[in-house]
């Protein structure tokens, strides 16, 4: 069969069981359920149990993901985990859940662009997969957010949680309909210090002397943040449209990346979509960073939102600053 496209043949996710909510936020910071709901919109956010690291979260989703497919998982050739949670600096991730699914014929690796990682990965996969290198991917967005998290800073620790999501994908030829499109990539380094996570790595190790300060947990402008958020999918969403010859009108359904609600009306707004047709799940899960569209996409699927034919269209933006949006006829 000669390869000319790539289409996800399926999907898997796995949440944490906790779930803590904003009135439980509420007794650990000055804050309120009525605030964090009316600013973000996040009620409640998944936390990994004691022990459960994110090659944990990620081999759930991954193993669910397989199940759907109808696969085993030493078939794949390719396992690409995006996240800023690794278990540890090295192994990667991926070779961690490669393990622990016994993924024994696939090649593994990590990719970092935060929030956009798991479209960074996709893309990624979609290169190996085009050029018929490899014939499948497992591709993974997981997140053990909670660990990078301040628990003294209510600007941040209300915001984000754990989780993960997982879709295998697989060369197909001119006659499938089912494909991946247009496809945009964005990255500002020069905007680097408004998100970020500053210490704990090679620039700033964490030392007895600075561990107080807790510099290895998330910092980040919230409202510089948001206004980047919004240009940026905005910008990256329509020149994907552009490039797959579509406009807004033609999208059954966005999945956005799952940040605060006002974020994904915003877009909405800008696009000119009802507000019926943008996937939201962040009133559930909070922002799981690289996990949001993976586990969106899973639960999307599984709920019969997405049909055959269906023009999808994805788009996230994060740390670095990162952005990406991809369409794809489902
Ligand atoms: N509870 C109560 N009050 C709070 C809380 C809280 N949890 N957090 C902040 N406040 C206060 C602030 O201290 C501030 O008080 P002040 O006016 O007295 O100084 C006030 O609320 C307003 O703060 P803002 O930061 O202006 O609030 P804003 O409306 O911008 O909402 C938020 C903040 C939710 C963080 C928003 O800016 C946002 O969602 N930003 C974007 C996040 C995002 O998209 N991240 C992208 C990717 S994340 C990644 O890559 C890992």
């Amino acid at each position: 069969m000669s390869v000319t496209h790539t289409r996800i043949i399926a999907t898997g996710s796995y949440m944490p069981e906790k779930i803590l909510t904003n009135d439980d936020l509420s007794k650990i910071v000055d804050t309120s359920d009525e605030w964090i709901t009316t600013r973000t919109g996040i009620q409640e956010r998944r936390i990994a149990a004691e022990g459960q690291a994110t090659s944990d979260l990620a081999s759930n989703a991954a193993l669910r993901a397989l199940e759907a497919a109808g696969m085993k998982a030493d078939e794949l050739d390719l396992i690409i985990v995006a996240t800023v949670t690794p278990d540890m600096f090295f192994p990667s991730t991926a070779c961690v859940v490669q393990k622990k699914i016994g993924a024994t014929n696939a090649v593994c690796f990590d990719i970092s662009a935060a929030c956009s990682g798991f479209l960074y990965a996709l893309q990624v996969a979609r290169q190996f997969i085009g050029s018929g290198t490899r014939k499948n991917a497992l591709v993974i967005g997981a997140e053990k957010l909670t660990s990078l998290v301040n628990w003294k800073d209510r600007n941040t620790c209300v915001l984000f949680g754990d989780g993960a999501g997982a879709a295998i994908l697989k060369g197909v030829n001119e006659s499938s309909t089912s494909r991946m499109l247009g496809s945009v990539m964005g990255s500002d380094g020069t905007l680097a210090d408004l998100l970020k996570v500053p210490g704990g790595g090679s620039a700033l190790p964490i030392t007895q002397e600075n561990a107080a300060s807790r510099p290895n947990t998330i910092h980040m402008e919230g409202r510089e943040t948001f206004k980047h958020a919004v240009t940026r999918m905005c910008q990256a969403a329509e020149q994907a449209l552009a490039q797959s010859g579509y406009t807004a009108n033609d999208v059954a359904l966005v999945i956005p990346h799952q940040a605060n609600a006002r974020i994904i009306t915003a877009i909405a707004d800008r696009l000119g979509l009802p507000e019926e047709k943008m996937f939201m799940n962040v009133q559930r899960y909070g922002n799981t960073s690289a996990a949001t569209i993976p586990v969106a996409l899973d639960e999307a699927a599984r709920a019969g939102r997405l049909k055959e034919g269906d023009v999808i269209l994805l788009v996230a933006f994060g740390g670095g600053f990162t952005w990406a949006s991809t369409v794809m006829i489902w």
